[in-house]
């Protein structure tokens, strides 16, 4: 065994088993602590310009990373015309650098209010580390090796797929660059942390509610009561 099939076969696999195995052992046994233990009544200003930056920033470019994934087939027909793909490349790094722009907020929160350190555990520190490290290899590559929208399709959805189909395919990672390879074993570390950190509150996206039937509300009291209250 080499060390590519080590971190791109066996721990990937490894990192979704533990991931898969501790959300659920911790869902189902301290349901409570699926949460980010929100510290906003410590501090809202840094807070709010970091974590909205943040989210917001990072949220939009996980879900073009998994359209890439999905729809490699649109993404190539989206890119083949110059114009869209570097409206596609410029959108990314704007919001790649936005949100490591709120990113460093946040570091700079836990770093510099006392209050919010007195609650900051080492793991937060590792998380936030992680992030950073995912963040900036990936401005790093957006920048230094164009135009990864369309190369994605041609490396990682095939390596992707191959995982998730139990047929992993980790040559396909060999020949690329350092940078490239952090950023890739970064996502199966932030795995790892994923279900012993506050980044379990993931799950807690309400998707729900895009799928349930939409809800009547029926006012149940008397029209008098009603006038009394209003
Ligand atoms: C297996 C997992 C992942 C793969 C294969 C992957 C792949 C890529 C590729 C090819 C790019 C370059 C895009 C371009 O040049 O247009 C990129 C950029 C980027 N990635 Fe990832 N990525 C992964 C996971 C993540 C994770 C977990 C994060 C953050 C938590 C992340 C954050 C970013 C950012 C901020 C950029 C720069 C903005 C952009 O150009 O889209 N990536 N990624």
């Amino acid at each position: 065994m080499n060390w590519n099939t080590l971190l791109f076969v066996i721990f990937p696999y490894l990192a979704i088993l533990l991931a898969l195995v501790v959300t659920v052992y911790r869902s189902l046994t301290r349901p409570f602590t699926i949460s980010s233990l929100s510290s906003q009544l410590l501090e809202r200003r840094k807070l709010y310009w970091g974590s909205i930056s943040f989210h917001y920033g990072i949220v939009i470019i996980l879900s073009m990373h998994l359209l890439a994934l999905l729809f490699p087939r649109g993404l190539l027909w989206w890119n083949s015309v110059p114009i869209r793909l570097y409206l596609l490349e410029f959108s990314g790094l704007a919001l790649g650098f936005w949100s490591l722009a709120g990113l460093a907020v946040l570091v700079w929160r836990r770093l510099s209010e006392a209050r919010v350190r007195v609650v900051t555990t080492p793991m937060d520190g590792v998380v936030l580390a992680l992030l950073l490290v995912s963040v900036i290899t990936g401005l790093w590559m957006a920048l230094a090796y164009r135009f990864g929208s369309t190369w994605f399709t041609a490396v990682f959805t095939p390596y992707l797929v191959s995982i998730f189909t139990l047929q992993p395919r980790a040559e396909l990672l060999a020949p690329l660059p350092w940078v490239i390879r952090l950023h890739v074993f970064n996502f199966f570390l932030l795995l790892v942390a994923f279900p012993f950190s506050r980044l379990v509150h993931i799950i807690t996206l309400p998707l729900g509610y895009l799928l349930r039937p939409w809800q009547i509300v029926i006012w149940a009291r008397r029209r008098d009561d009603r006038r009394a209250y209003s």
